[in-house]
């Protein structure tokens, strides 16, 4: 009992010392940008898109918000509660809201599964941010005035098959994104923040009025909302489940890392829906610019899968007036876009060793990304040289990719929900959530509701339930009944 205070005054202790070290937000403002930074990114302006056009348009699209509401906002209001409780890395803050829940060590296994999953996360992302880089400077050069679809075909894949290149537009994503981290909270995170959000927002109201003006806005707005449900399917209602999730950085501890930088008097409710919300609006005006933009072309179609942005898109812009500038900007949009999303991913792992190593941030950043950068070869690769090595029939980009989104970050948010709804006591949640009287609800959502939808979509996701199905353990199950 003793020696257990003692402990716990030591973890008190320590905490207060870093917490001078480790910086704050400046203000609530501060952190809605960065989280929203956090959340806005290659998956709100490449995925959400082309899986919109994939899977229906409209209907999708109201799948997809009823997924934000009832799976994501709860659990980034828990993510972000747990991380303010904590005060440390993903990892030190699960283990110390376990001991003061009375709940086991373990818990912490889900701070370590986060910084693995931001990990494999960026190094893929950094490649095809990579992408982006290079569109930029292509634009800015003229590559794509006047470009057939055939020539746009054939320059993304003269990227995809040029290692070198791909190496080069990688290695500057990453420095890039290092160079943020490694200037910490207040000199990096929120500086960066405060820079790149607002040049965002208004490169999206720039490329808004102009595919407005310019493209066929009445048939892209009908793409995106008008509600076709016949094509919607099973699988659909699962990516959008599994991209509420991407969106929201949900599951990996960076908006974890992000609320432990808050300070104790902002409402973590209030702040977690405008993120949320910020981050909706983003991805729906990207679609709004975007299918506007591909249906000026009328031989162009929305269902270009991955490659809607980089092949579709640039054959679009090129068509219209002005195109390649306006085209310029669009990849400017995403590399920022990116890297703020970037920048949440690498921070869990690099708060995790600036406190519990003696290596210090900038030391820390420099080798954790130099391991990311590493990894991050074999996604590049994965498009030329060693595409045909495939396990599971997918190459070690797609496998990379799988293996986070699909596996790490369910499983996350699902332990994540069942943390804050069963393991932290009423009176921790209670407190830190603030919520009044609609409390009660979010601690029936995050009890009973998310974890199902989460476990569900996991288990479907990951291939176990196909598995089980092809046991015929189900059927069983069903008959024994
Ligand atoms: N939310 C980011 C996006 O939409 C991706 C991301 C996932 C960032 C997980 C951080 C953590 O692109």
């Amino acid at each position: 009992m003793l020696e257990n205070t003692v402990k716990m005054e030591k973890a008190g202790m320590s905490s207060a010392t870093n917490s001078q070290e480790r910086g704050q937000w400046s203000s609530r403002v501060a952190f809605i940008l960065a989280a929203t930074g956090s959340a806005v990114g290659l998956g709100n302006i490449w995925k959400f898109p082309y899986i919109t056009g994939e899977n229906g348009g409209g209907a999708f699209v109201l799948v997809y918000l009823a997924c934000i509401a009832v799976i994501g906002i709860p659990i980034m209001m828990a993510e972000t509660f747990i991380g303010r409780r904590g005060q440390q890395n993903p990892v030190s803050t699960m283990k110390k809201l376990a001991a003061e829940s009375g709940a086991s060590k373990l818990w912490s296994g889900v701070g370590w599964l986060g910084i693995i999953a931001g990990f494999i996360i960026l190094s893929f992302y950094s490649v095809v941010a990579g992408w982006a880089i290079y569109y930029v400077v292509e634009m800015a050069s003229g590559t794509f005035n006047s470009v057939t679809p055939a020539q746009t075909q054939e320059i993304f894949t003269g990227l995809l098959k040029d290692d070198k290149s791909l190496l080069l537009w990688h290695s500057v994503f990453m420095v890039m994104t290092a160079f943020v981290v490694s200037r910490g909270v207040s000199g990096g995170l929120e500086k960066a923040a405060r820079l790149l959000m607002p040049g965002l927002f208004i490169l999206l109201m720039i490329l808004l009025a102009y595919a407005y003006n310019n493209g066929d806005f009445s048939k892209g707005i009908d793409f995106l909302f008008n509600a076709d449900f016949s094509k919607l399917t099973g699988k659909s209602v699962l990516i959008a489940l599994g991209h509420s999730f991407f969106t929201l950085s949900l599951g990996m501890g960076a908006i974890m890392v992000y609320g432990s930088y808050l300070p104790k008097n902002v409402s973590v409710a209030k702040t977690t829906f405008s993120i949320a919300f910020l981050d909706t609006i983003v991805a729906l005006v990207a679609g709004m610019v975007i299918f506007p933009i591909v249906f000026a072309s009328p031989e162009l179609s929305a269902s270009g899968g991955p490659g809607l942005l980089f092949q579709t898109l640039p054959v679009a812009f090129s068509n219209m007036p002005g195109g390649t500038f306006f085209g310029f900007i669009f990849f400017i949009l995403i590399v920022f876009a990116a890297w703020t999303s970037a920048i949440s991913l690498l921070e869990p792992a690099v708060s995790w060793a600036a406190e519990n190593t003696k290596l210090g941030r900038t030391t820390s950043t420099v080798l954790i990304s130099a391991v990311i950068w590493f990894v991050g070869i074999g996604s590049l690769l994965s498009f030329n040289d060693w595409s045909e090595y495939k396990l599971f029939g997918k190459n070690f980009f797609d496998l990379s990719d799988f293996l986070a989104s699909n596996i790490m970050l369910p499983l996350g948010g699902l332990l994540i929900a069942l943390f804050a709804g069963y393991a932290v006591t009423k009176t921790v949640s209670k407190e830190e959530l603030n919520l009044g009287s609609k409390y009660d609800l979010w601690r029936f959502v995050i009890r009973y509701i998310s974890p199902i939808l989460v476990l569900y979509v996991f288990l479907e996701v990951s291939g176990i339930n196909e598995f089980i199905r092809s046991t015929g353990v189900w059927k069983s199950l069903v008959a024994a009944f």
